[in-house]
């Protein structure tokens, strides 16, 4: 069943980063009866609260990109919540989605997902072939559950639940607190206070060696739109761009986006993660939908955004 402009859609987590661009994407592509809860307004680890907001508004079409999102450091201090909160919350959504016969349901997974030693680029079949980075273990089975769950309810009842992985993302509405942050929101955030306070350095986590890829959040949200209208299969799809830099390179053009002109130092003592992540974009990309937006472009629109909002960024 095709998705259709006035179905009315639900994103939950529409306030988030992911959620906020996939509202602009849908409304940008024509989709005009969108409708989001706030964490406040609905708690989505609360099965009564889920079910009875089902049952009110019974969405058509669901893109579940509300979850417990964090860097590498919050990961890390704290995997029983990250497990706990995002298997809640995707276990309410998911059944209600199938008990209130939601004709489509995207879920978002996340990069983390694979082997800490999967095969580079990391293409879609690398899922559980190997044991995961343990830094952000609690969240990664989360994911994995929720995406499997998808493909259980599309083999056993027939639901067209898709789920898609998108690399790191960065952009308008992202999360700036230092301490739970993940690393580009945290590299604009300590060279662009530095710069204020005329600081003659900035101190950046772990070694700078290992290799990643980053997406401007209005391309990934692009993507997912593209799938609503054009996947219906049961493997997820990776989200990218297909080309990565070292965390080294990201800070030099987070430094130069900023204007900083000091020192970096590397905290040796934290820890790095997985040493390279890069998804194999094949998919997406014969699918036909290809990301737009390149780093130093995304990094000046990230930063712009964050100038604009500093005072109201998430975090701050
Ligand atoms: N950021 C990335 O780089 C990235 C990369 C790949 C995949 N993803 C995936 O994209 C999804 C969203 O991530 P994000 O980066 O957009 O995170 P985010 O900015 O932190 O947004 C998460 C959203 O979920 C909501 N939420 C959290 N717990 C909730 C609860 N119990 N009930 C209701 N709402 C709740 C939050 O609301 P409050 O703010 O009110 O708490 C927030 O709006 C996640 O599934 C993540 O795995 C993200």
């Amino acid at each position: 069943m095709q998705i259709d402009k006035n179905d009315k859609i639900y994103v939950a987590g529409h306030r988030g980063l992911v959620g906020s661009a996939i509202v602009r994407s849908l409304k940008r592509q024509g989709y005009n009866n969108i409708i989001g809860r706030t964490h406040k307004e609905l708690d989505l680890k609360d099965q009564a609260q889920v079910r009875e907001f089902f049952e009110k508004e019974r969405p058509d079409v669901v893109v579940l990109a509300a979850a417990k999102v964090g860097g590498i450091n919050a990961n890390n201090q704290a995997p029983a919540d990250f497990a706990y909160e995002n298997m809640q919350i995707q276990c309410n959504v998911i059944k209600d989605c199938h008990d209130f016969k939601v004709k489509k349901l995207l879920f978002l997974g996340s990069s983390c997902i694979y082997p800490k030693m999967a095969p580079q680029p990391i293409p879609e079949n690398a899922l559980l072939t190997g044991l995961l980075e343990p830094t952000n273990e609690g969240y990664a089975i989360a994911k994995i559950s929720g995406l499997l769950m998808c493909r259980y309810f599309k083999r056993q009842y027939g639901d067209n639940f898709i789920s898609c992985m998108p690399t790191n993302l960065y952009g308008p509405y992202d999360n700036y607190e230092l301490q739970g942050s993940h690393v580009l929101p945290a590299m604009i955030r300590k060279f662009h206070e530095a710069k204020l306070n005329g600081a003659p350095s900035v101190e950046l986590w772990g070694t700078g060696t290992p290799l990643r890829e980053f997406l401007y959040v209005d391309d990934m949200a692009d993507a997912c739109v593209f799938l609503l209208e054009n996947y219906d299969g049961e493997e997820h799809v990776n989200i990218g761009t297909g080309k990565e830099v070292t965390i080294k390179e990201l800070a030099e053009l987070v430094k130069q986006t900023v204007g900083f002109e000091g020192e970096i130092i590397w905290n040796k003592d934290m820890p790095d993660g997985t040493p390279r992540k890069l998804c194999d974009v094949s998919k997406l990309n014969s699918l036909g939908f290809k990301a737009k937006v390149d780093l130093p472009e995304g990094i000046k629109l990230a930063y712009e955004w964050f100038k604009e909002n500093v005072s109201q960024a998430r975090g701050m």
